[in-house]
């Protein structure tokens, strides 16, 4: 049940529904997209970004957030640990306990590896769990991997690694299999074959999902295996620098116990940071649908120890984040109700978008619709947003189809008295998924420090500059498992490391002193900082003297 105040503008958007559903709104061109884009995407809102001075991103801009942590001071000297008596001695250290890395981590102890994991917060905390759409794979007959390719390419705007985008798509199969045989209830008809839908920017129905929380469903499956395999997890270790032997290879941690404050040395022959995204640094002023564990800290991890970042200027803001009420501010609308039918519509009740455009585009059409052109909702309290027209839903699909397809979604808005099915709800852009992130090889190893791997949303390149949905939860099975693999199999070959340092901290902050930058922040940054977060109800953009706005369509 909404406030007085929106009675009207939810009056016109029942008017309207009949003729709306029907609709079929245009796709836009390639150069109205572009403009789109540049003038209302927060990607291309440089007044929010900073030019990096150390570092091999030196010369790139980033968002100012990133920019203070990947130029923050390190946590620690080498003075404040022993390195030569560790507390824990293993084959392969993961960092980070999340899909790629559980996927890792199984895939690590059937090769034989002695594996450890260590986690900021506990094993399953992660994005992975968060994830509510599906995930794609080519699996079906009249799909092919080499389709797969195109769309996940061109949504990528043509810069994902050709390489690593190849691997994704032809790996894709096997991995849905793996996860079935492992226990992932997927979506299935009566005849058990998996059921796959259309998600934005996908030419073919490939989106298999377990209703609306498929990473839910994921990371349950991982999280059992990784137990029953007795695989050994420390929980609350906050890994803070990367340990280098004498070769300057990758050879453990220095982790952070959260709950004690001990400093713990784990010495590894080969060390995987899987530590997902960076949400909760709050771009730009942004909520965020992202776990509380995302602060981009194997970004840091590895930007330490002289590893490029491939794309960290490109962020993905998803276009149906919750704006009301304000307790689920951010929260993930997943891309399947429009999927499903739910078009965007205005406080005038008018579709302003094609609902699958990809969601750069998207969530640039909304920004421009509230901002610009304003048409948004007001709400009262701080805010804005538009409304997902979810009542189209079962005007297309019959009733139930909400309960049955997306019950995660309809509990999160009945909790504040929203009957979704009835009535429309309120989106703006959350910010989602971190883009760009660790430059990779092939075989996963992070370019230009030898035996560090890396897996999952702390990667860039897979999926150029912007990420097609359900391609994540694919990048963390495919990757996670490829690098458990190769990760074993350099340990095999690596003796016991030895002349363990920290040389790289020294290094780091020398660089930062000569580049003259004065910052307090240190980083990893670990954990969010919430007194900033009350802030959130001014939603970004609202300050239109910032942007240089052209006409647009
Ligand atoms: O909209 C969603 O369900 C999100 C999926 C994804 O980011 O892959």
């Amino acid at each position: 049940m909404y406030p007085e105040y929106l009675q009207a503008s939810l009056k016109k958007v029942a008017e309207k529904r009949d003729y709306n559903t029907a609709l079929q709104p245009e796709r836009m061109s390639a150069e109205d997209k572009k403009v789109l884009l540049e003038q209302f995407h927060p990607d291309y809102r440089k007044d929010q970004f900073e030019e990096l001075k150390v570092g091999q991103n030196k010369g790139e801009s980033v968002n100012v957030e990133l920019a203070q942590t990947l130029q923050g001071h390190a946590r620690l000297s080498a003075d404040d640990v022993d390195l030569e008596h560790p507390d824990y001695d293993t084959d392969i250290l993961i960092i980070g306990g999340g899909g790629a890395g559980c996927a890792a981590a199984i895939e690590a102890d059937k090769a034989g590896a002695k594996v450890l994991i260590c986690t900021k917060l506990r094993l399953g905390d992660a994005n992975t769990m968060m994830a509510e759409g599906g995930i794609q794979a080519a699996t079906k007959p009249g799909d092919s991997p080499a389709q797969h390719f195109l769309d996940a390419y061109g949504g990528g705007h043509y810069a994902a690694k050709k390489d690593l985008l190849y691997k994704l798509v032809t790996e894709g199969p096997e991995a849905i299999q793996w996860l079935n045989d492992l226990g992932v209830e997927f979506d299935k008809d009566s005849e058990g074959n998996m059921v796959t839908i259309h998600g934005g920017g996908t030419s073919r129905k490939r989106m298999h999902a377990a209703k609306d929380y498929t990473g839910a469903e994921i990371m349950r499956t991982l999280r059992d295996e990784v137990e029953c395999r007795q695989i050994p997890v420390i929980n609350y270790n906050a890994a803070l620098e990367i340990i280098q032997d004498e070769y300057g290879r990758a050879a453990g941690a220095v982790t952070l116990n959260t709950n004690t404050k001990e400093l713990i040395v784990i010495r590894a022959k080969a060390v995987i940071i899987a530590t997902g995204g960076a949400g909760r640094l709050h771009y730009q002023k942004f909520p965020t649908s992202n776990h509380y564990g995302a602060t981009a800290d194997g970004l840091v991890l590895a930007y330490h120890c002289g590893a490029k970042l491939l794309y960290p200027d490109t962020l993905q803001y998803h276009p149906t984040g919750a704006a009301y009420p304000a307790q689920i501010l951010g929260a993930l609308v997943t891309e399947k109700v429009r999927g499903l039918g739910a078009k965007m519509v205005n406080v005038e009740g008018e579709v302003f978008v094609h609902p699958l455009e990809t969601r750069d585009v998207a969530a640039a059409a909304v920004i421009r619709e509230c901002n610009f052109n304003k048409k948004g909702i007001e709400i009262a309290g701080g805010g804005q947003g538009v409304w997902l027209d979810t009542p189209m839903i079962e005007k297309i699909h019959g009733e139930g189809t909400i309960m049955s397809k997306i019950p995660g979604m309809f509990r999160m808005f009945d909790k504040y008295g929203i009957d979704m099915r009835k009535e429309p709800i309120i989106i703006y852009p959350t910010l989602h998924y971190q883009n760009g992130g660790i430059d990779i090889d092939d075989d996963c190893e992070v370019i230009g420090v030898p035996n560090l791997f890396a897996a999952g949303e702390v990667v860039g390149g897979i999926h150029g500059r912007n990420r097609l949905m359900g391609n994540s939860l694919l990048d963390v099975i495919v990757f996670g498992r490829d690098v458990g693999i190769a990760a074993a199999e350099r340990a095999k070959r690596t003796a016991t490391p030895k002349n363990l340092n920290l040389d790289h901290i020294a290094a780091f902050e020398k660089e930062l002193e000569d580049a003259g930058v004065e910052t307090t922040a240190l980083a990893p940054k670990l954990f969010p900082n919430y007194r900033q977060a009350r802030n959130y109800l001014d939603t970004p953009f609202t300050d239109n003297s910032q942007v240089s706005i052209k006409a647009v369509k």
